[in-house]
């Protein structure tokens, strides 16, 4: 159907742009709204109660340095918010703190009346619920995003990112020395690499980051298969590999 393909190619562009976006990190690379209330009765107090926990983030998640932080608020009667903040293990506490400002001033922005809220930035995620998922595995809400450009070598290439990825998907969940965050690179042909990151929200075991990683970097090899660059934004866990370094130092 010859029909179809300016439509894919567009999809394509689509991601393309969002890849570039990105190099600058400003904007969101993704958000979504749900369990939007309408009335202001069942509304209001969560909306009190979040509007504290989102303020509290900007302070808690970088103060430490650590880039996490997960928090409740609210009267056991009622709806509470549950939410969870996590930056980038590469970033500095001031991006992270930059970060986790717009994430919660735009998350409130986009979503003024849900009770479930998620986005993405570059260098961080911000999250809330009314439902307590703290220590689960969230895929539902999982961004994939690839470089349109193909590599030579597809076979090989994926060969060689589902090795590196594997090895800091295990590094990142079992062997860190930043909790569950984990970035490395890998010598390709001639005097080219490969690099990778990968990096679970703290609130998981190693066991579940560690199947949250593989989850992810399986979905990874069959979407981004011999693309030069890819990566999945998941409520849980992320991995991206590329072509050039991005991992800041
Ligand atoms: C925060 O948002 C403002 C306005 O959209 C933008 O100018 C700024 O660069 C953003 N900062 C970060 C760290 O994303
Ligand atoms: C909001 O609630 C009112 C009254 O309950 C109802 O009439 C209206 O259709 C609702 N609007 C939406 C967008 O759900
Ligand atoms: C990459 O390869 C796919 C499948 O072989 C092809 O459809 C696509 O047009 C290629 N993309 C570019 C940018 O060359
Ligand atoms: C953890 O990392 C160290 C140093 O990189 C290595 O020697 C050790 O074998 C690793 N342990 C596990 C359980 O992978
Ligand atoms: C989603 O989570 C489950 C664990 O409950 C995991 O085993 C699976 O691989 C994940 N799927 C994706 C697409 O990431």
């Amino acid at each position: 159907m010859s029909s179809s393909r300016p439509f894919t190619s567009s999809l394509y562009l689509l991601t393309f742009t969002l890849l570039l976006q990105n190099v600058l990190g400003v904007d969101p690379l993704y958000s979504s709204c749900s369990g939007n209330e309408n009335s202001t009765v069942n509304y209001g107090s969560y909306r009190t109660s979040l509007n504290v926990l989102m303020g509290s983030f900007y302070h808690l998640a970088p103060a430490n340095n650590k880039g996490f932080a997960v928090g409740s608020l609210g009267q056991d009667n009622q709806d509470r918010p549950y939410g969870l903040v996590l930056c980038r293990g590469d970033v500095s506490s001031s991006d992270c703190r930059a970060c986790v400002a717009n994430a919660t001033r735009e998350l409130r922005k986009r979503c003024p009346n849900s009770k479930v809220g998620i986005i993405f930035y570059d260098n961080c995620l911000l999250k809330y619920s009314n439902k307590h998922f703290f220590g689960q595995i969230d895929n539902g809400s999982n961004l994939y995003l690839y470089n349109v450009q193909n590599v030579s070598n597809p076979v090989v290439f994926n060969q060689k990112t589902e090795e590196l990825l594997s090895r800091l998907a295990n590094k990142a969940s079992y062997n860190s020395t930043k909790k569950y965050y984990a970035a490395g690179e890998m010598d390709l042909e001639g005097s080219k690499k490969l690099y990778g990151m990968a990096q679970c929200t703290r609130d998981l075991s190693s066991v579940d980051c560690k199947k949250c990683l593989d989850g992810a970097i399986g979905k990874l090899q069959s979407f981004a298969h011999g693309k030069r660059g890819g990566r999945v934004l998941g409520g849980s866990c992320m991995v991206r590999y590329e072509i050039y370094p991005f991992v800041r130092a």
